[in-house]
């Protein structure tokens, strides 16, 4: 028993020490992008970096300290990986690597076209980089639009205000990282997506988080375990009573702690209309932190049981066989 307990707690430190490590240097094979580089076989930004690739093969980026002021859209067909500078791999807390860009959806003429970073591929996994649209209040304008399958988003940063992070298709994770903004902040239509030890930052408006615009019962769905909301930060920093969990479809949020209260009805019909609320399903689970403790649910919200709200995991969210394709050590 003892011996058990020594090995145990051996095998604990040393995942523990494996997992916060730092990533300063390139990773073996990685193609590097670094700002200003004037040294041969490196690339300046990451589009560059990007166009120097071949379609097929699986490939990495390694991105050193910077605000990269890029438009990015990946659509080549290998596997790929993007690795940010860190000092703390475990978190989204120590991220240097930056890409940041200013565009409204009015501008660039559609949700999707406005993103910042837009994964239009499959086999995509991505590390403690933060992803920024800086347009502000006023009209959509997303920071990651995700149309991919097997995506993977580790301790990365999404930072916007209207729409910040489009899972709109395909089946992605999104773990440890960090979430901002004001209204309908993570939304989609058809993706598949599993919200794992996130903070979610809010903003002022008194918007929805979550805006899922699945069109039947057996659309693509959201579940979002163990995550924590605060107020957001900088410019437009939210206020506690403000905002809902979410406007219709369908939504799951389990084990969420609130650091800051929302509107106590949790829940928003869409733009006040009664029948948006037809075949939808926003339920939470063992809700709990300081801002729970005076929550008086929308009509329609459901409060699953422990039974109910297993049935709600990454596997309902993105597939069974999600550990061939997720990285683990970052699953919450
Ligand atoms: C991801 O890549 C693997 C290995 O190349 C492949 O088997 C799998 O089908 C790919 N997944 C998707 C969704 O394209
Ligand atoms: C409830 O949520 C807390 C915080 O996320 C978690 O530690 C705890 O295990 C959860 N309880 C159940 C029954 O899932």
């Amino acid at each position: 028993m003892l011996f058990n307990l020594l090995v145990c707690s051996v095998l604990l430190s040393g995942l523990r020490t494996a997992l916060a490590a730092t990533r300063t240097s390139p990773p073996a094979g990685a193609v590097v992008v670094k700002a200003g580089t004037t040294t041969a076989g490196q690339f300046s930004t990451i589009t560059a970096a990007l166009n120097s690739l071949d379609d097929t093969s699986t490939k990495s980026l390694f991105i050193y300290p910077g605000t990269y002021v890029e438009h990015i859209d990946i659509t080549r067909t290998g596997p790929l990986t993007i690795y940010g500078y860190t000092t703390d791999t475990t978190t989204y807390t120590s991220n240097q690597a930056i890409i940041s860009f200013n565009s409204p959806a009015s501008t660039a003429g559609s949700d999707d076209a406005s993103g910042t970073l837009r994964i239009h591929k499959n086999n995509f996994s991505m590390y403690n980089v933060n992803v920024k649209n800086t347009f502000g209040p006023g009209v959509q304008a997303i920071a990651l639009s995700q149309y991919g399958s097997q995506v993977g988003l580790y301790a990365c940063g999404f930072f916007g205000y209207q729409d910040t992070l489009y899972a709109n298709e395909g089946t992605q994770v999104y773990l440890k990282g960090y979430i901002e903004g004001g209204i309908d902040f993570i939304f989609g239509r058809e993706g598949s997506a599993y919200f794992g030890g996130n903070t979610i930052g809010v903003l002022a408006a008194g918007g929805s988080i979550t805006a899922s615009g699945r069109q039947t019962n057996d659309g693509g769905s959201y579940v979002f375990h163990q995550n924590t909301i605060v107020l957001g930060s900088g410019a437009n920093s939210g206020t506690a009573g403000s905002y809902f969990f979410g406007r219709p479809w369908s939504v799951i949020f389990e084990s969420t702690n609130l650091e800051v209260a929302p509107n106590p009805a949790v829940w928003s019909l869409w733009d006040g209309e009664a029948d948006s609320i037809d075949n939808v399903l926003n339920a939470d689970f063992n809700t709990t932190g300081p801002g729970a403790t005076k929550l008086n649910r929308a009509a329609w919200a459901t409060q699953l049981t422990a039974s109910e709200a297993a049935a709600f995991s990454i596997s309902s969210a993105v597939g069974s066989n999600w550990q061939s394709w997720v990285d683990t050590s970052y699953f919450v």
